[in-house]
């Protein structure tokens, strides 16, 4: 049965239920571990990405955002190459889930006491390349990069809807943090 159940096509209804499953039993990084993998597999189901993916416009699309946990997915159908700041997701968590080509990502540590908004000082630790099928998590506070190329398509997973929280950008040439705008640099 088990078996069975596993090469059932995985959706998006699916995937929602799961995610508010495991917050409400865990809503700390144990219970965002178990959404990154169920998002892996939901970006590996064909039926999902010929209806969300495939010859979607370009653009930002909010596919669900739960009223009483507050956690959303959305489709980020990037027609643009682009490289982003460092930057964080205040006091969220996010998990990158690559469906189409691919994204580059650095996680950075601080190393400044962030006493001084205007002299931050960071240094890369992880450097690998997240492809179709594979998910990345960005626990609270910490701070990455995304570097992908033209029709790079991904489906994001955030704590809550980042436009309502506060969060940083970090200028690696000059050290100034500031405040970023909403869905920029996601
Ligand atoms: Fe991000």
């Amino acid at each position: 049965m088990r078996d069975r159940e596993e090469r059932m096509a995985y959706n998006l209804d699916s995937f929602v239920a799961d995610c508010r499953r495991f917050l409400a039993a865990d809503p700390g990084p144990k219970g965002r571990e178990l959404i990154r993998r169920q998002l892996e597999q939901l970006i590996s189901d064909p039926e999902f990405l010929a209806r969300y993916c495939a010859d979607a416009k370009p653009g930002l699309a909010v596919l669900y955002e739960d009223a009483e946990l507050g956690f959303q997915i959305l489709a980020h159908v990037n027609g643009k190459a682009r490289v982003s700041p460092p930057h964080d997701h205040g006091a969220s968590w996010a998990i990158y889930g690559q469906a189409t080509e691919y994204t580059d990502m650095i996680e950075w540590e601080r190393l400044d006491d962030g006493g001084d908004p205007a002299k931050s000082r960071l240094e890369p630790r992880k450097r690998y390349r997240l492809t179709p099928g594979h998910a990345g998590i960005y626990q609270d506070g910490m701070i990455h990069s995304i570097d992908y190329p033209d029709k790079s398509i991904f489906i994001r997973v955030t704590g809550t809807n980042l436009d309502k929280i506060s969060r940083s950008m970090f200028n690696l040439q000059t050290g100034k943090v500031t405040q970023m705008t909403p869905q920029r640099a996601t």
